[in-house]
């Protein structure tokens, strides 16, 4: 359906953040892990080319998902590592690319813990488990009490070498949405039970941060209003944690959902009418004030219009509508194109469809995507090659790590 010309809309008013910042729209690229990293931890220049094309296509925050802190717990030996051991230069040319047009390109700071990718780490969690699909060690406290200055590091690295902002992961079941989740933080210290002990470790780190960037740089948090898995982090915890946000120095609330554990739901493999999550941001709005993104499920220009317009959140975030489109806030704002077809997996196996939606983004990296979607069972083969072949690199590059946070 072609869209009718109209005035500009809510999606395309400015919006300023609690830092300063002033965001040119309301649309965000939300944090995708895009698996092109150079297996040593460098961007390498397919990325380059990927977020300039996000930020041509008229993003106002794009954020590159999973930069981790250090090389011992990362999501995919495709992340990027950002630390003293890294050679800015290589990110500062990262800033430069993804961050044109008026694009704020943040880096997601990730540490996967007990989801470590298993052929380069010893996942490490809150607790120790010893299940199927879910093996991990206990973090010691020591290593709990190192872990704010390491986000703060690689946040004020950030900073130095040109990004607009950084984002605090602490949901899809990574390291703090573990210790967030009673399930997966089994702790007897003043790290686990009660859930103002939970999210002990997201508050440090959020003012380690803080300390080390100063005020006007951009902090986001992105948080679960539910695992989705029972007996986990559920809404009202989710509310709780909102409330103590809005006692932070945070300028976003990034709300989605779905874990990534085994057997657990994803939002990126999920499919549906959405948005998903948008009656929790509208309960979260009564507990903080700070500036609220709501990622999963947005399809249509209307979705994502009715959703700012109506004040239950001022950002939408898209994660696979921009893999289908990569400029769809232009094509959204000119308002003369139809909305983006989705393909459709009948029997994809866990993990498929987020598979496919990154052989995709590296398609868009190369510039050959093509209105064709290419085949489920190819691009998961693909992906795991990809993996395979770079897992060599990272271990001959970092070694296979087993303790500590290095
Ligand atoms: C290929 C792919 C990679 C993703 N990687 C990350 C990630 O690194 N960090 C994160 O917080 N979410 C990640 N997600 C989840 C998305 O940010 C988003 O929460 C989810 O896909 C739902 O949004 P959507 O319906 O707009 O795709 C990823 C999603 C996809 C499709």
């Amino acid at each position: 359906m072609a869209f009718q010309s109209q005035a500009r809309g809510p999606l395309f008013e400015p919006l300023s953040l609690p830092c300063g910042l002033k965001l040119k729209n309301r649309i965000a690229k939300s944090a995708m892990s895009d698996s092109l990293g150079d297996g040593t931890g460098h961007p390498t220049t397919a990325q380059m080319r990927l977020y300039e094309r996000w930020a041509d296509g008229g993003i106002a925050v794009s954020i590159i998902g999973e930069v981790q802190l250090t090389s011992g717990y990362a999501e995919n030996p495709g992340n990027l590592v950002l630390n003293d051991a890294s050679d800015l230069d290589r990110f500062h040319q990262l800033a430069r690319h993804g961050g044109g047009n008026g694009t704020s390109l943040w880096l997601q700071l990730g540490h996967a813990g007990a989801l470590a990718y298993g052929p380069t780490s010893i996942p490490k969690g809150p607790s120790h488990f010893d299940l199927p699909g879910l093996r991990c060690l206990e973090i010691t406290s020591g290593e709990i009490r190192q872990l704010p200055s390491l986000y703060a590091t690689t946040a004020q690295l950030a900073q130095q070498a040109g990004f607009g902002g950084v984002q605090i992961h602490a949901a899809h079941g990574f390291l703090l949405g573990q210790f967030l989740s009673p399930l997966f933080n089994r702790r007897v210290d003043n790290y686990g039970g009660d859930i103002e002990n939970r999210m002990r470790l997201l508050l440090e780190v959020i003012d380690a941060t803080r300390d080390a960037v100063g005020s006007n740089f951009p902090i986001a948090v992105k948080l679960n209003s539910t695992d989705e898995l029972e007996g986990g982090f559920d809404d009202e915890e989710a509310l709780d944690v909102a409330a103590a946000l809005d006692r932070t120095s945070v300028d976003l609330i990034d709300i989605s959902g779905g874990t990534y554990f085994p057997g657990a739901k994803s939002a990126s493999d999920r499919s549906g009418r959405g948005p998903y999550f948008l009656d929790f941001a509208r309960r979260a709005r009564d507990v903080t004030t700070i500036p609220l993104m709501l990622t999963g499920g947005f399809k249509t220009r209307s979705q994502a219009e009715d959703a700012v317009a109506s004040g239950a959140i001022d950002i939408v975030g898209l994660a696979r509508p921009l893999v289908i489109e990569p400029a769809l806030p232009n094509l959204w704002q000119e308002k003369v194109k139809s909305e983006p077809v989705f393909p459709r997996f009948a029997d994809s196996p866990e993990g498929g469809v987020t598979a496919w939606y990154t052989m995709r983004v590296a398609d868009i990296a190369a510039d050959s995507e093509t209105i064709e979607f290419g085949e489920l069972e190819k691009a998961i083969a693909d992906y795991k090659d990809r993996d395979t072949a770079r897992t060599k690199t990272w271990i001959a590059h970092f070694g296979k790590h087993a303790t500590g946070n290095s």
